[in-house]
Parts: structure tokens; C-alpha cells; sequence
């Protein structure tokens, strides 16, 4: 991969490089087996949780000598944090919390993660690191439009724009037309926002005439939901612009874990000098050797308000050796969690395999929702799909659908009715988009 494009471009900018990014692995992992031990002495000694956990598992901080013992500690699950609502994961006193974080869940109670100072300045300093990875740089002006909010999205960001030198505009998510007319006027360089998001602002740009080619955006830094490497092409294609894949989550920081950098476009490097990752096989908890896919775990290894401890994230993908940054490892693309995975007739199929069928046509730019119904005891899958107002004709594109359709049974496997609908038909994410709707009988 380390093409001589990519190493020029490397040492260009070698010298504006977090020490931790020019590190070798030994390095690195030097410094993390350092890292660990604290981490996971820090959570014992100061979160009941774990402390109990730990101590039910027969396993004491002490018994950390090097990164393979590190297996030997429990997991950490959602349940885990809901249960302990809203503070007792803290291994800090309240007074400590410069401020809280919540990820709203789909069920019940929601999860509140907090920092200190100290960690809002590694936050702040990991995004700064992912927005430079991504083009960033100081004295750009950077359009803001995650939410700004409990959820992290929004702050994280804007954090690490500051700490990088940029100039923020805090637009947050909605108000569609708003966007498109700051971007006009205030020629940001950078845009962070979802990619499903970004599509909504595409139209928008089209829908006031305006040449999305001509807009002043140069780096996109897409994230928070899955997307795919189609969809990546449909936007820097749109925009004329590059676009990365940014990665995180609250219960380990926020956005900021992991980042794939513009030289190389081959997945995300874990900025592990702070988050520790393993991949482990879902069902029965081994950890898997790097390359082999799973379930992605996290530890953090600096986190003062809410050290995480092997956090199951849920999310599907392997481990690489680091390229751009040799010393720190990527994951590929997560294009999946399995809660999103669906099994319809014993196979499993996730929501980006779709999106990338429906990318691979001339007619669909990216606007999916996925129906499944029950039929007597036959699950039924059906993809409403937005046509591109210039492919739209007002007929529903029958053969088009048809042709798909026959595409998704060859490739994925699963008999799926495509019905091609009419340009902004389906309702528009302001964030992360709702792709499934499951309409079956519930139990
Ligand atoms: O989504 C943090 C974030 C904000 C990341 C902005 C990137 C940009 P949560 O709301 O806690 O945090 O959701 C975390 O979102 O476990 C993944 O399932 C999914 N996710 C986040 N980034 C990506 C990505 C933020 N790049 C959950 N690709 C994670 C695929 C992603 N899924």
C-alpha cells in the first residue's frame, strides 16, 4: 500500500505528527502495556463495578504483566453501564466531572459517560489528530454539522477543530437550507457531518440550482453510522472533494478512536497511544488473531471519569497492521453492528450490503430504507429506494427494480422486492439514518 505518492505525502507533513503517530510499534506497545496497567488498576481501585467484576473473575490488576494477560479480565457490556445509571461507573468524584455525555439507546434508561479536564484535553487532542489524518488543517474553516448535544458528535468535533487552530462553525444537524447557505457564504474547507446526512445537504445543494462541484468543501469527515466505500465514491464524486471515515463511540470517548487517513483511504488507524482494541469472536468471547473478523473491544488506557474496561462495542470488523502510521493498527470499515444485522431466511445480511447494491446502479444516489414484514411464517424483505431526480421518469422503473433486485438474490443470496420510488419521497436523517423497519409480529 505504501505507494511513493503515499510516502511523499507522509513525510510531508511527518513534522506536524503527534509523537505518538511517528512511533514505531515496539513503541507503542511499550507504552501501552504501561498504559494498561494503570488503566485497569484505576478502575479497580475506583469503580465498584469492576472491582466486584474483576474479583468474581479471580483476577486482580496485579496479575497484568503483558498485553495477552489482558484476556484474562471480564468484559464490560451495555447492560453493565445501564444498570449502574446514572453515575456509579465514575471513578472520579462528581465534582471532578467537567461534563457528561449520554447516548440515547433505543430502550430504556440511556448511558452517561463523563470527563475530566484531563480528558477533554485527550479528546480534544485525538480529534485534533483525526481532523489533520483526514486533510485538516490549522486555519481552515470547518462546517460543523453533527449534533451538538448529549449525543458526542457535536463537541467532540468542535473541540478538536479549536485545538487544531481551525475556525469552527457550529451548525449542528437540521435546517437543511441554513446549511447549504453557510456553506455558500462562509466557504468552509472542511465538513463533518453523517454521511446520510451529507446526501440530505447534496439534494439541497441541487434543489437551489447550485454546482455541489463548485461549493468550497475540500476534506469530508463522515461518520457515526456505517457506510460504505460506494457511498464514499457517490460523495467525493458529488462534491469533488475527500472524503474519511471517522469512527468512535461515548462509552470509549466519543468521535475520534479510530480515523482513516487521505493518503491512504484503507481503513481507520486506532489511535492506540489511548484506546486499546481487540477483536473477539462474538459467541464464545476468544480473541481473535489480527485479520480475523469479530466483534470489536475497546480499553481505554488514559480515561480518568469513566475508564472503560474490554467494552464490547457490538461492532463488526478485523484488526490490520498500520500503514499511514505504522505503529498504530487499523480496523476495516465497521459496515455493521450485529444488533443491525438481519436474518431473513437464515441468512444474514446487513443494511450497507444493500446500500451497496442500490450504488451500483446509475438511478439510486444513496436513499434506502429496508421493510421487513412477515407473510404466514415467511419474513419478507423490501427496499424502497429513492430514484435521482434525473432518472425519475414517474413510470417506478420496474425493469430497473427487477434488474436489482436479480443483482441482490446473485450476490447477497436473499429474494428482496426493490420498489424504486419517486425523488424525496423517503424521509431525511438529520443524523444517523434509520435504514430497517421491522414490521413483523413482535415474540
Ligand atoms: O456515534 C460517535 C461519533 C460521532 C463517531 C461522530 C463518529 C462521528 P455513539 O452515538 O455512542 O457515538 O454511537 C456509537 O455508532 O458503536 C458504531 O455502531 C456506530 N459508528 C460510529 N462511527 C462509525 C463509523 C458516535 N465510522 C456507534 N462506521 C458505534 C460505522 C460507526 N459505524
Amino acid at each position: 500500500m505504501a505507494s511513493t505518492k503515499l510516502k511523499a505525502r507522509q513525510s510531508a507533513y511527518r513534522t506536524e505528527m503527534d509523537e505518538a503517530e511517528r512511533a514505531s510499534r515496539d513503541e507503542i506497545m511499550a507504552l501501552q502495556s504501561k498504559r494498561l496497567a494503570w488503566s485497569l488498576k484505576h478502575a479497580y481501585d475506583n469503580v465498584t463495578h469492576y472491582r466486584r467484576a474483576f474479583d468474581q473473575a479471580g483476577v486482580h490488576p496485579a496479575d497484568f504483566k503483558q498485553h495477552s494477560d489482558l484476556a484474562r479480565f471480564p468484559f464490560t457490556v451495555k447492560t453493565d453501564l445501564r444498570d449502574n445509571y446514572p453515575f456509579n461507573m465514575f471513578a472520579v468524584d462528581r465534582e471532578k466531572l467537567v461534563r457528561v455525555h449520554a447516548s440515547s439507546g433505543t430502550t430504556g434508561k440511556p448511558i452517561v459517560v463523563g470527563y475530566t479536564k484531563a480528558d477533554i484535553d485527550v479528546w480534544s487532542d485525538v480529534m485534533a489528530r483525526s481532523i489533520r489524518a483526514a486533510g485538516g488543517r490549522s486555519g481552515m474553516i470547518i462546517h460543523n454539522a453533527y449534533g451538538y448535544g448529549l449525543f458526542t458528535g457535536g463537541l467532540g468535533v468542535h473541540y478538536g477543530a479549536e485545538r487544531l487552530g481551525c475556525t469552527v462553525v457550529p451548525v449542528s444537524g437540521g435546517m437543511t437550507e441554513r446549511q447549504v447557505q453557510l456553506i455558500n457564504d462562509f466557504r468552509p474547507d472542511i465538513i463533518t457531518v453523517t454521511p446520510s446526512y451529507m446526501l440530505a445537504i447534496l439534494d439541497e445543494f441541487k434543489r437551489q440550482g447550485l454546482e455541489p462541484r463548485k461549493s468550497s468543501l475540500k476534506f469530508g469527515i463522515f461518520g457515526a453510522e456505517p457506510w460504505t466505500n460506494a457511498m464514499r465514491a457517490e460523495i467525493e464524486q458529488a462534491f469533488d472533494m475527500d472524503a474519511t471515515d471517522i469512527y468512535g463511540l461515548s462509552e470509549v470517548i466519543g468521535p475520534g478512536v479510530a480515523q482513516e487517513c487521505v493518503e491512504s483511504k484503507d481503513g481507520l488507524h486506532v489511535w492506540e497511544d489511548h484506546f486499546y482494541p481487540e477483536v473477539i469472536d462474538p459467541e464464545t468471547g476468544r480473541v481473535l488473531p489480527d485479520g480475523e473478523k469479530g466483534e470489536l473491544v475497546f480499553t481505554s488506557l488514559t480515561k480518568e471519569a469513566f475508564p472503560i474496561i474490554r467494552y464490547r462495542t457490538r461492532d463488526l470488523t478485523r484488526l490490520l497492521p498500520g500503514t499511514a502510521r505504522p505503529g498504530m493498527r487499523r480496523i476495516e470499515k465497521v459496515t455493521g453492528r450485529s444488533d443491525d444485522m438481519i436474518i431473513l431466511r437464515g441468512v444474514n445480511v446487513f443494511p450497507t450490503q444493500i446500500e451497496e447494491a442500490l450504488l451500483a446502479t446509475d438511478w439510486c444516489g444513496g436513499h434506502f430504507i429496508i421493510e421487513l414484514t412477515r407473510e404466514g411464517r415467511m419474513d419478507e424483505m423490501a427496499i424502497l429506494a429513492e430514484a435521482r431526480p434525473e432518472s425519475w421518469d414517474g413510470s417506478g422503473l420496474s425493469p430497473q427494480a427487477e434488474k436489482v433486485s436479480a443483482f441482490i438474490k446473485n450476490t447477497i443470496g436473499i429474494s428482496a422486492r426493490v420498489m424504486i420510488v419517486a425523488p424525496d419521497t423517503l424521509e431525511r436523517s438529520l443524523g444517523k439514518a434509520k435504514r430497517v423497519y421491522d414490521k413483523r409480529p413482535k415474540g
